[in-house]
């Protein structure tokens, strides 16, 4: 089990006319990464926010960026999000076609890189990049959308990418999206998780209520 776990809250549930007070708001309740969930209506059936919007927000905050890209492409853009303020870059491995030349273009920018993993999409899929990532995102639900259900069957991938992780002689986050609540954190956590994001349990109550919303995640 990871040691200590972080809390990145996903902007999605945020309230999209306040974004930059909804920002600070989850930044002063204790949130310790901002995840931005950027979707294409292509890679994913949503649209969400370009690296116009990740621009205009970075003043906001001090806080991590942890950029989670829905697209397909995606190495033409991410130039874009390293240049509006990302400090993490996630993609999707599913994203294609050239996975590692993707983390190599995140790498170059002098980004954090993650490799993020659909339900359906094996452990195996990351393990030639293991060596290589700073971050891996377990999916728990179908990407495109917040306030789904969590899917079980994630719990054992997770595992499996713990057991790999540990034997790495350097830092590799095990992030989680997907139906997050107290209940299901605790789940990931013990499956070895140790950053979890929340879109619809962090925001829900509005502000007065992200401090609390984020203590319930971290199980204390
Ligand atoms: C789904 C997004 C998630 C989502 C999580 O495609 O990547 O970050 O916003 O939302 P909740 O926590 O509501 O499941
Ligand atoms: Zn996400």
């Amino acid at each position: 089990m990871a040691s200590s776990v972080l809390i990145a809250p996903s902007i999605l549930s945020a309230d999209f006319a306040k974004l930059g007070e909804e920002v600070c708001a989850i930044d002063a309740a204790g949130a310790d990464y901002v995840h931005v969930d950027v979707m294409d209506g292509h890679f994913v059936p949503n649209i969400t926010i370009g690296p116009g919007v990740v621009k205009a927000l970075r003043p906001y905050t001090v806080k991590t960026f942890d950029v989670h890209l829905m697209i397909a492409p995606v190495d033409p853009y991410v130039g874009a999000f390293a240049e509006a303020g990302a400090d993490i870059i996630t993609v999707h491995a599913e994203a294609g076609p050239h996975l590692h030349r993707t983390l190599q273009l995140v790498k170059g920018l002098g980004k954090k890189a993650g490799v993020s993993l659909n339900p359906g999409t094996p452990a195996e899929a990351v393990r030639e990049v293991l060596g290589f990532v700073d971050l891996i995102l377990v999916m728990s639900v179908n990407p495109g959308f917040g306030g789904q259900s969590f899917i079980e069957s994630q719990l054992e991938k997770i595992r499996t990418l713990r057991g790999w992780i540990d034997t790495l002689d350097r830092t590799v986050h095990l992030e989680v999206d997907g139906g997050i609540n107290a209940e299901t954190a605790s789940a990931v956590i013990s499956a070895g998780a140790d950053v979890l994001v929340a879109g619809t349990a962090a925001f829900t109550g509005g502000p007065d209520r992200y401090a609390e919303n984020i203590r319930q995640l971290r199980g204390y």
